[in-house]
């Protein structure tokens, strides 16, 4: 079973700034990757639907004997995880939770900020999240859409991309936030403009780091680690394979092999 790829799923293409993460951090483990690049964005949608691709995506990447599912969407996490980990056989885990934690790292006054998409604020998973683990800490959440529109334009670091990050990120330069929790797969590659325009003061948690050393938490608690030979690495896309082996290398910092497509409504 260690040997078993660990399945990893997003809404399209940004779940790759997981992967780099966990290539990172967990640099022996086979990486089988689903972008729901067909049904994509979910930050739109309602969570009944979300909640429904994202058990179909998981069915794909189990049929394709994936030992553990890494919900790399925050928009699936935020409305679909509790109903995965209740419904699936191995163990899964999401980006909501590690999150929170790496911005209480940096807990200082309690303010902690969140950007993500509109379908993660309006579940309240982050302020839910960190309820839990501080009730004392106190959460902002902007929606930040264009942000995902930006990175897939390519335009990580343009005027533009400056112009809405400082619109955008107006509500946290009063100077009494510990950290901002970057909770959208896109936002890990605006952190030079967002680091630009929030100054030095805030923290800027990248949800994908944070998610990779919890996953490898789980798998060295669960015994799932794998050691040896070199790892082999999946990819599939719902639609659109030529984008997705353009925009790629943008979000893993290198070359891959690009995507073969499946028909994920048939799981
Ligand atoms: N992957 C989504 C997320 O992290 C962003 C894009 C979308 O709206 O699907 O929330």
């Amino acid at each position: 079973l260690n040997d078993a790829p660990l399945g990893v799923f997003d809404s399209g293409l940004g779940g790759l700034s997981v992967v780099r993460a966990l290539w990172d951090t967990l640099p022996g483990e086979s990486i089988l990757y689903f972008g729901d690049t067909g049904r994509f964005p979910y930050g739109t949608r309602s969570p009944e639907v979300i909640r429904r691709f994202a058990r179909q995506n998981a069915r794909f990447l189990l049929s394709h004997g994936a030992k553990a599912v890494v919900v790399a969407c925050n928009t699936a996490s935020a409305h679909a995880l509790p109903e995965l980990a209740q419904a699936l056989s191995v163990p899964v885990i999401g980006v909501v939770e590690p999150g929170v934690d790496a911005a209480l790292a940096h807990r200082g006054t309690g303010n902690i900020g969140l950007i993500a998409t509109a379908g993660t604020v309006a579940s309240r998973a982050y302020e839910q999240a960190l309820a839990r683990k501080d009730s004392e800490a106190h959460m902002t959440s902007i929606a930040a859409p264009l942000f995902v529109a930006l990175v897939e334009e390519g335009w990580t670091n343009t005027p533009a991309t400056r112009l809405i990050a400082e619109e955008y990120l107006k509500v946290f330069n009063n100077g009494t936030f510990d950290a901002l929790i970057l909770g959208c797969t896109h936002f890990p590659l605006l952190r030079p403009v967002l680091r630009d325009v929030l100054g030095a003061g805030v923290a800027l948690v990248d949800g994908a780091e944070a998610t990779a050393h919890a996953t490898r938490e789980l798998l060295t608690t669960k015994g799932l680690l794998r050691e040896g030979a070199a790892p082999e690495h999946r990819f599939f896309v719902s639609d659109a394979p030529e984008k997705f082996a353009i925009l790629g290398p943008l979000f893993l910092g290198k070359a891959f092999n690009g995507a073969e497509v499946v028909a994920i409504e048939d799981f």
